[in-house]
């Protein structure tokens, strides 16, 4: 398999996490290394530039005569690697790794962080990996599983969270960036099981869950529109929930439960 071919299946193989995990980005700094982080980040361009040959009798187009054996320059187009960190260009990946490891080794260490981060009410102190998601700490630090994982691409909306009580991609956002936030959760919603919010209460009654899996970040956002608008019309519903996928396809019970929610929040 061509170079290029392999850089274009591992783009296209990658999430955000596993490349940023992979990739080891040092948040603040400037390094980020690994072999994978060159296949995903190590630019292939095309940059067209003057070039000497001093291969005998070589064809080309001189811009200044050459004469055959000797030298001559010509402007053209040629295939380069750009390195990722320091911009040093090289004729082939395998040259660009090779400076990579002599030159950056010691930029591409890993450095972990301390934020105070607020979920749910309750402030924390945590250290977190620069290449952690909110969504991976949320769950797996404080196991708040109620936050889905679905494309981790940004895609479906599952991972819907509230930071400063706006809609955000767990998915796409780095916990290291997450310093003084305040985040809300499905979790962070109902007062016990048996005093749903109206939001979830409108959602059971209107059966606005299916296998349930869309129903946490769709909730969050509709908790965000219901914000912004007491009183939502269908096609604000629609918008607003754009960019959340439900898989069972519950759409207009969903629709139905945001107006049922509205009245509800509206207390009605
Ligand atoms: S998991 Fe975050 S948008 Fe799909
Ligand atoms: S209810 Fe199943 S994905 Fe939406």
């Amino acid at each position: 398999m061509s170079e290029e071919k392999e850089i274009k299946k591992d783009r296209a193989g990658i999430t955000r996490r596993k490349f940023l995990k992979d990739a080891g980005i040092v948040v603040g700094g400037t390094a980020i290394g690994s072999a994978f982080f060159l296949s995903a980040c190590g630019e292939k361009v095309e940059v067209t530039k003057t070039v000497t040959t001093t291969a005998p009798g070589a064809t080309i187009t001189t811009t200044a005569p050459g004469t055959p054996g000797g030298t001559a320059t010509e402007t053209k187009t040629v295939t380069k690697y750009i390195c990722p960190v320091c911009s040093q260009e090289f004729d082939t990946l395998d040259a660009l790794k090779a400076h990579f490891d002599s030159a950056h080794e010691k930029e591409a260490v890993v450095q972990d962080g301390v934020i105070n981060i607020t979920v749910n009410g309750q402030s924390h102190e945590i250290r977190v990996k620069p290449h952690w998601t909110l969504d991976y700490v949320l769950r797996e630090v404080f196991g708040l599983t109620g936050v889905k994982r679905g494309c981790e691409l940004g895609a479906c909306g599952v991972c819907t969270v509230l930071m400063n009580d706006r809609p955000c991609l767990a998915c796409l956002t780095l916990a290291i960036e997450c310093g003084s936030k305040r985040i809300e959760t499905i979790e962070g919603l109902a007062e016990d099981a048996l005093n749903l919010h109206p939001i979830q209460q409108a959602f059971y009654e209107e059966f606005g869950a299916q296998c349930g899996y869309c129903s946490p970040g769709i909730v969050m956002r509709t908790k965000y529109l219901l914000s912004k608008t007491s009183s939502p019309t269908v096609s604000d519903i629609r918008a607003s929930l754009s960019g959340n996928i439900c898989k069972c396809g519950n759409y207009s019970n969903i629709i139905k439960s945001v107006q049922l929610a509205a009245n509800k929040v509206k207390g009605g």
